[in-house]
């Protein structure tokens, strides 16, 4: 027996006005039910035919969402600079405002390329989805320039660092083109490495910080590594390893703020990915404290802040390092990035 969705308006009244949901959440629930684009969605009048089995989901996911529980964990993706990642609960959902640190670790490898680096060392600490840290390899990809690449990323989170490695697959192998968890299982059989990167990398940790590269547990084994040859990670003069850049979107909302946040965000998104001690600074000066003796000179730490006075806190931190500093801005005007050139 087949049931048909046709009452969009009806939902959205039947969720309620204090539900935390937009009308596009909705949309993209009836889009991953039907499995039909937005265009013809909206052509069709939303209707479409569920068997019952589908169609009792479809009514649990509705009482979900009434009950603030984020899209992107029931449709399991959410796109981000363009591509599409695969999520799951106990991962942050990557942030549009987070497109600004993106653009500005890409801004600045091209800058390191442009001075005649060959080789360039990339550190991302908290990699959470890989949104950030695959979006930067995609573009270097798809770029194709002639210089070979190191990406490592650690996070202290296993499942983290499971969703890592299979965006990577999703991104490299399987393009824009992946349906939450179902897709992941039918392509997980056939995956290979991805060939076309040769130049590139790419190795996870699971590490605090980047204990991983510190002398004692330099030889510590990788979660995950895409299999192209290169070194755990290259050493300065001190036997230090060194890096070209550092960049992290670290927890930084401190628990005072953290209760004024949605439910959706309080209920639902793991609270160690996002709370932080000492007014939400605790991650930047633990990070730039361990990160500043693994950069090379000449290169940069890169910090994502939450608002002008935290941009302006960390500014403060970086420039008792003796950092030359960059604030940058997001599309609303809030100081969105701080970028550091170790001097
Ligand atoms: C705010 S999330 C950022 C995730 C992702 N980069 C993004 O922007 O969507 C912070 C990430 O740092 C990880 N993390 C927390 N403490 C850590 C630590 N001590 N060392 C390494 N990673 C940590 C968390 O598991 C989480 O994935």
């Amino acid at each position: 027996m087949q049931y048909s969705i046709k009452n969009y308006y009806k939902a959205l009244k039947f969720l309620g006005r204090n539900a935390e949901f937009t009308p596009l959440d909705l949309m993209l629930l009836l889009q991953y039910k039907s499995g039909l684009p937005k265009e013809k969605l909206i052509t069709e009048n939303y209707g479409f035919q569920l068997s019952l089995f589908k169609y009792l989901f479809y009514l649990l996911d509705l009482l979900f969402l009434r009950f603030s529980f984020p899209i992107h964990y029931i449709i399991r993706k959410k796109e981000f600079y363009s591509h599409e990642f695969f999520i799951e609960k106990g991962i942050l959902i990557p942030r549009p405002d987070s497109e600004t640190l993106v653009e500005a670790v890409i801004e600045k490898i091209k800058i390191l390329v442009s001075r005649g680096e060959t080789e360039v060392s990339v550190a991302e600490i908290g990699t959470g989805s890989g949104a950030l840290i695959l979006s930067v390899m995609k573009y270097f990809n798809d770029l194709n320039f002639p210089v070979k690449f190191k990406f490592y990323g650690v996070d202290r989170s296993e499942i983290a660092l499971r969703t890592t490695k299979k965006n990577y697959f999703y991104l490299f192998q399987n393009p824009g083109n992946h349906n939450g968890l179902k897709k992941y299982r039918s392509v997980k059989s056939t995956m290979k490495r991805p060939d076309k990167e040769n130049n590139f990398l790419f190795i996870l940790f699971r590490s605090d910080l980047l204990n991983c590269f510190l002398s004692k547990k330099r030889n510590k084994k990788p979660y995950f590594s895409n299999g192209v040859k290169g070194d755990n990670c290259s050493g300065n003069a001190e036997g230090k390893p060194g890096f070209d850049l550092i960049f992290s979107n670290p927890f930084y909302i401190s628990p005072r703020d953290f209760k004024k946040c949605e439910r959706k965000i309080r209920w639902y998104e793991p609270k160690k990915a996002l709370i932080a001690k000492k007014n939400g600074d605790y991650f930047y000066l633990k990070i730039l404290g361990q990160s500043f003796d693994m950069l090379r000179h000449g290169g940069y730490l890169i910090f994502e802040t939450g608002d002008d006075a935290q941009a302006c806190r960390v500014e403060q931190y970086m420039k008792e390092k003796s950092f030359g500093i960059e604030k940058i801005k997001d599309l609303t005007g809030i100081s969105r990035v701080v970028a550091g050139r170790k001097r």
